[in-house]
């Protein structure tokens, strides 16, 4: 494939902490390497209308600190649709894209997936704070929206004490627990509930009440939202079942914004540098992620394809350390 002279990036979506990080490690080394880099407006719909831009290094002064996209992102309707998806890939050669970089989860890789079917050369970032990619140890995002979890906890835990209350924390995470597991382990909660295993409600009860005959007065539940139970209805379940007095916070986007952690902001950049380097060299078709520390690649569809990491571990981690 041919080194790329002009290069687009798109964020698609939702936003994750850490996405203008990796679109200014992108524009900053197209620079550096004498690449053209251009922005996309609003993920796929923005490729579709051609809502495309220079975007130099100084564009993206001031942005490494900032949560959001600077991009604009959205979860495109029109590219489901064959004339959407058609129009993109038309899109690609009216501008004369070498390259188009999709930083998202796994709705836009998988759109992305498409496209290189298509013949479109192009690379993936993770971009989630989901950390649900199999491909990648994290995903861009990830550690921020942990962290603003933990400081919510930190405060629920808080007045819970003082009330002696069990509280049920709802954080993101559709189909992975991560969000729930990281946050919960470090926030020291009592039940940590994952979309990984079922809920059994006889059980969170029996732990509640055991807690309580030795002593704790008080209680986090960390529930992911994808758990197969609404937040209302397990407080509804748990105060029938045991008396006690149950509240419900659910976090919910405010994970998905502020300023993103160190450890977000070099992983967005070392991904974003590395990404146009393949572009420089012609290698198109991966997707990028971390693994044990060092930056890979593999090819899109098989990173894709990848098995589900385990959280077996620290499922195991949460249930020990509670006694
Ligand atoms: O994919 C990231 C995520 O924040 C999920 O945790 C959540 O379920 C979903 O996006 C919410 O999506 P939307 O922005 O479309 O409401």
């Amino acid at each position: 494939m041919a080194n790329a002279k002009r290069v687009g990036i798109l964020t698609s979506g939702g936003d994750a902490p850490g996405m203008n990080a990796a679109i200014r490690a992108c524009a900053r080394m197209a620079a550096y390497l004498g690449i053209q880099c251009f922005g996309i407006k609003r993920g796929y719909d923005g490729l579709i209308a051609g809502e495309i831009f220079p975007l130099g290094p100084r564009d993206v002064s001031d942005t490494i600190q900032r949560g959001g996209t600077i991009l604009r992102t959205a979860r495109s309707a029109d590219f489901l649709t064959p004339e959407g998806f058609e129009r993109a890939c038309e899109m690609v050669k009216n501008f004369k894209l070498d390259c188009v970089i999709v930083i998202g989860g796994n709705g836009s890789l998988t759109g992305a997936i498409e496209l290189t079917r298509a013949g479109v050369p192009l690379l993936g970032l993770p971009g989630t704070i989901d950390n649900d990619l199999p491909f990648t140890d994290f995903t861009i995002g990830f550690d921020t929206a942990v962290n603003t979890a933990l400081s919510a906890i930190g405060n629920v835990r808080d007045t819970s004490a003082s009330h002696e209350r069990t509280t049920i924390i709802e954080v993101m995470g559709r189909e992975c627990g991560d969000i729930a597991l990281y946050s919960g382990i470090t926030g020291g909660a009592e039940i940590i509930l994952v979309p990984e295993e079922p809920v059994d409600i006889a059980d969170i009860c029996g732990r509640l009440l055991d807690g309580r005959n030795k002593g704790k007065m008080s209680s986090i539940i960390i529930k992911a939202e994808g758990v197969d139970i609404d937040a209302n209805a397990l407080d509804a379940e748990i105060t029938k079942k045991t008396g006690l007095d149950v509240k419900v916070v659910v976090l919910g986007y405010v994970q998905r914004g502020g300023a993103p952690t160190a450890f977000d902001r070099l992983l967005a950049s070392r991904l974003g540098s590395k990404a146009i380097e393949l572009c420089r060299d012609g290698v198109y078709g991966k997707a990028l992620g971390v693994r044990k520390g060092e930056i890979v690649w593999d090819d899109l569809e098989a990173a894709m394809a990848m098995p589900k990491k385990s959280a077996e571990e620290l499922i195991a981690l949460s249930k020990t350390l509670v006694v």
